[in-house]
């Protein structure tokens, strides 16, 4: 069933949008023109994919920088830990950023949904 969701004025070029349609949470990517929807949560940890980054038809988590492919869903790479530079800290406030991204690099990383969509006129919408 294709439910409108947007307008296609409201997707900035390159650019995501969060929607809630029928109680699901997805975020539209508007990749050089062309209208892909995915689920919201990331694979991995659920974080809200609409705060990452999209370029070309990659949409990157903005926590662990999870790569997925927006027209099929591919998580394409595993979670990256992230760098906590060189500042010293007390021994145990450095370890634990280490054993956090040991752990969360043994988390699996599913693929997410991906929807239909269609341009009707001005109107995009999804198939739920
Ligand atoms: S929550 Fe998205 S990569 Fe970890």
């Amino acid at each position: 069933m294709w439910i409108e969701v947007a307008k296609n004025n409201e997707l900035a070029h390159n650019g995501l949008k969060a929607i809630t349609a029928k109680g699901k949470e997805i975020v539209l990517c508007n990749c050089d023109g062309q209208i892909f929807a995915i689920d919201r949560r990331c694979g991995h940890m659920s974080a809200p994919l609409e705060m990452g980054t999209l370029d070309g038809h990659y949409v990157t988590c903005p926590m662990h920088h999870v790569q997925f492919d927006v027209r099929t869903g591919e998580a394409l790479n595993r979670p990256v830990p992230h760098y906590f530079g060189e500042q010293p800290e007390q021994e145990i406030l450095n370890n634990f950023p280490n054993w956090i991204a040991n752990l969360m690099g043994h988390i699996r990383t599913c693929d997410i949904k991906t929807y239909g969509v269609k341009i009707d006129g001005e109107s995009v919408k999804i198939d739920l």
